[in-house]
């Protein structure tokens, strides 16, 4: 029987919540921080002393010295941009060597993967997903098809069966007449990334982590995107290819459900999404775009415009039953700070009909809002929840209400000291 537990912090809405910044406040209370899902698909800010990182495939617990990171199973790498996102921290000082371990279970990402991936996203026309463009849909199929390459394997003979794999890509590729491509640099970096990651500890990570929980050590798990971009939870087909929930935990690191402890739900006081696909609360005016300019909601990946929105409920609860949410965490209120009204979305509508459950197709649904008298201060120099103003208290305390789970931190700026701790 474990002792020690795996809390999960997920991202419960599309992503870009603000999982980076939390993982770092949270990681002097853990032993170990794990990704279990996504790759270089997301981009985790952190920023603290003034300095500013943005982490793709490495966990956002590696800025305290004395933790252990580990990138899980379930992740897909990319071993030319691990290699410069690893560099740029190490030229930032920090030694990752001994304190990053890669799952021999990853999925590697080729170069291939990435041009399959424009491919297919090319020859989606309009209904192109809008994916980051980084292979991940092409790597995690392959792991699918039982046709990949995994890290584990760049211990052995690795060449010929990379030169395989590429070489069926490249047949898909003609395939699909899709030509206009030069991977010589590409490869050139990935197989530099390769011999790279060789220097690595590269490690069976399930039995670690596992070794770690009998130990009872306390372990983080660190989402990647968000619930509603889950392959199987998400609003399909304009998703991720990963298992972004709770469940994901368990098979993207090897623990097991009895070890999971809390499950942190983490989500900003407003919405957002980047790519294509249903988003509801989507705002298309003036209001959308001073929150994209207030909140700086440009993709931290691809730099493209994040869409914004105002909160949705109707997404948040069915997010927080299918990762079973016991605490939320709020950030980005101070970005609403001067807004006369908020809004909140509390069901959607369409064709006379009404819903407070996330519908199967949430295309054509319109939000039925409840509004609230803003509160009009500036959040960011708080720095105790006595302070608060009573209309952002009256804002968490309907959001608490109505999704029946406590709002347990509140962030009100991007650095590590703006986090509130709420007394329950
Ligand atoms: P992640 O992918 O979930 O880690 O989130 P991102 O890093 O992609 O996006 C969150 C953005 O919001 C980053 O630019 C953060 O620096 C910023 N941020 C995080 N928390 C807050 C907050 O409470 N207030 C403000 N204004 N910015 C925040
Ligand atoms: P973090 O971890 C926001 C979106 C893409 C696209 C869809 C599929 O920073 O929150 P993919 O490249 O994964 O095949 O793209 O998912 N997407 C994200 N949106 N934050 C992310 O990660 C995302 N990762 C993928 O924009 O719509
Ligand atoms: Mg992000």
């Amino acid at each position: 029987m474990a002792k020690g537990k795996v809390d999960a912090l997920l991202g419960i809405v599309f992503g870009d919540e603000g999982k980076g910044k939390v993982v770092d406040v949270f990681t002097p209370k853990y032993d170990i921080v794990a990704r279990f899902a996504g790759g270089p698909n997301a981009g985790h800010t952190i920023i603290f002393d003034g300095k500013k990182f943005v982490l793709r495939s490495i966990p956002s617990g590696i800025f305290d010295e004395g933790k252990l990171n580990i990138i899980g199973n379930g992740c897909v790498i990319a071993p030319d941009l691990f290699m410069a996102e690893a560099q740029e921290l190490e030229a930032a000082g920090y030694d990752l060597h001994s304190r990053l371990h890669i799952s021999r279970r990853a999925h590697l990402i080729l170069p291939t993967h990435r041009v399959l991936d424009r491919a297919y996203e090319a020859a989606k026309g309009a209904a192109r997903v809008g994916t980051t463009g980084k292979g991940i849909g092409p790597a995690y199929s392959e792991k699918a098809s039982r046709t990949g390459l995994r890290v584990g394997d760049i211990e052995n003979d690795f060449l010929p069966k990379y030169e395989a794999l590429k070489a069926r890509h490249l047949q898909i590729l003609r395939d699909l007449s899709y030509t206009d491509f030069d991977i010589t640099e590409d490869e050139k970096l990935w197989l530099q990334g390769v011999e790279y990651m060789r220097q690595f500890t590269l490690a069976d990570t399930e039995i670690e982590l596992n070794s770690a929980l009998a130990q009872g050590k306390h372990i983080l798990a660190e989402g990647a995107q968000g619930t509603l971009l889950d392959i199987d939870h998400g609003t399909y087909p304009f998703v991720s290819s990963s298992s972004t929930v709770c469940g994901g935990v368990c098979t993207g690191l090897g623990v097991p459900p009895t070890a999971i402890g809390e499950v942190f739900g983490i989500f900003k006081a407003y919405s957002t999404r980047v790519g294509s696909g249903p988003f509801p609360v989507e705002l298309f005016d003036e209001t959308g775009d001073r929150i994209r300019q207030i909140g700086h909601e440009y993709g931290a990946v691809t730099g493209r415009n994040r869409r914004c929105g105002w909160l949705d409920l109707v997404a948040l609860r069915y997010a927080i039953a299918i990762n079973g949410v016991t605490q939320l965490i709020m950030m980005k209120g101070d970005v609403l700070d001067d807004f006369p009204t908020v809004r909140v979305c509390v069901a959607y509508q369409k064709d006379g009909q009404v819903t407070t459950d996330m519908p199967y197709d949430t295309e054509g649904w319109a939000p039925v809002y409840r509004d609230f008298p803003g509160w009009q201060a500036d959040l960011t120099r708080l720095s105790s929840e006595k302070d608060f103003p009573e209309a952002f208290n009256r804002y968490i305390a309907f959001i608490e209400q109505e999704t029946h789970t406590p709002i347990t931190i509140v962030s009100v700026g991007p650095d590590r000291a703006q986090t509130i701790q709420r007394t329950r």
